[in-house]
């Protein structure tokens, strides 16, 4: 596995990879867990090349706290990511990614307004600025995200379609532990007590039905319980413990073929 720090040699490093082959990206923020190397598995079956982007996005966090306390462990994710198959691995600094006078934004605006987006103002201008700015780099012929953040997945495929980005979107499942928990990095934080009362998220979505998942969350702080129609429907919840939040989601409907959770097309399949 080749291990990118700039943007110039994350390019070079393609050079010999690219030529008719399909590349498949997988951005992350690190702190790999299953839910990641399931990403990994799936670019390195469906695409000839795979590139794993390690970078905590400063630009979607809205509270400093919150991007301090981001798990971080680059030696643990690069056995990870190589062991898993992929090609090169690109970290970069802040400052590659962000220069001196760095001043344009992309929103995607309804969509990142509602649910994740009024409790952490900025967070979707974040994630899509740097998602763009991924795509344009990389040159991706497919892009892996996890259904888990299943807004942050619609955001992307109205980015991806607004703007003409030629990339496909898949969107892979949640993975979660044995009790049900939806993997995060931010599980590694959860006390035993917290984790406990966190179990009462997936079982509240998997009732399916809001007015019963918000009777099984009572006694815990929810910031919002709903419906949303991000193509495929899903009931999507966030709760707080301490200081940390978690989300979650299940799919209310059958995913859309082309888009989630669907075979890939047939374009470079090997
Ligand atoms: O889901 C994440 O880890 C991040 O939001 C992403 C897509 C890598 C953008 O920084």
């Amino acid at each position: 596995m080749k291990h990118a720090k700039t943007i110039a040699e994350l390019q070079a490093s393609l050079v010999p990879l690219r030529g008719g082959a399909t590349v498949g990206l997988v951005p992350t923020m690190g702190a790999f867990h299953e839910g990641h190397l399931s990403l990994f598995r799936a670019a390195r079956e469906e695409c000839d090349a795979v590139v794993a982007s390690l970078f905590v996005n400063p630009a979607q966090f809205d509270k400093g706290t919150d991007l301090a306390a981001y798990p971080r462990d680059e030696a643990r994710d690069t056995r990870l990511a190589a062991a898993a198959g992929v090609d090169i691995l690109f970290a970069p600094t802040a400052e590659e990614l962000y220069p001196p006078g760095f001043q344009t934004w992309v929103e995607v605006e309804e969509l990142g307004w509602t649910l994740e987006g009024r409790f952490r103002p900025g967070h979707f201008r974040g994630v899509a600025t740097i998602c763009l700015k991924l795509f344009n780099i990389v040159q991706p012929d497919r892009a892996y995200f996890g259904q888990k953040d299943a807004q942050q997945a619609a955001i992307v495929r109205r980015l991806v379609r607004d703007l003409n980005i030629p990339v496909e979107i898949r969107v892979l499942p949640t993975v979660r532990d044995a009790d049900g928990l939806a993997l995060s990095s931010r599980n590694v934080r959860l006390s035993a007590e917290q984790r406990r009362q966190a179990q009462a998220l997936p079982l509240a979505l998997a009732t399916r039905d809001p007015n019963k998942a918000r009777e099984l969350l009572e006694g815990l702080e929810v910031d919002y319980l709903e419906v949303a129609d991000f193509e495929p429907r899903v009931l999507a919840g966030a709760i707080r413990l301490g200081d940390i939040r978690l989300i979650d989601n299940v799919l209310l409907e059958d995913a859309v073929p082309g888009f989630n959770l669907a075979p890939p097309t047939e374009k470079g399949v090997t």
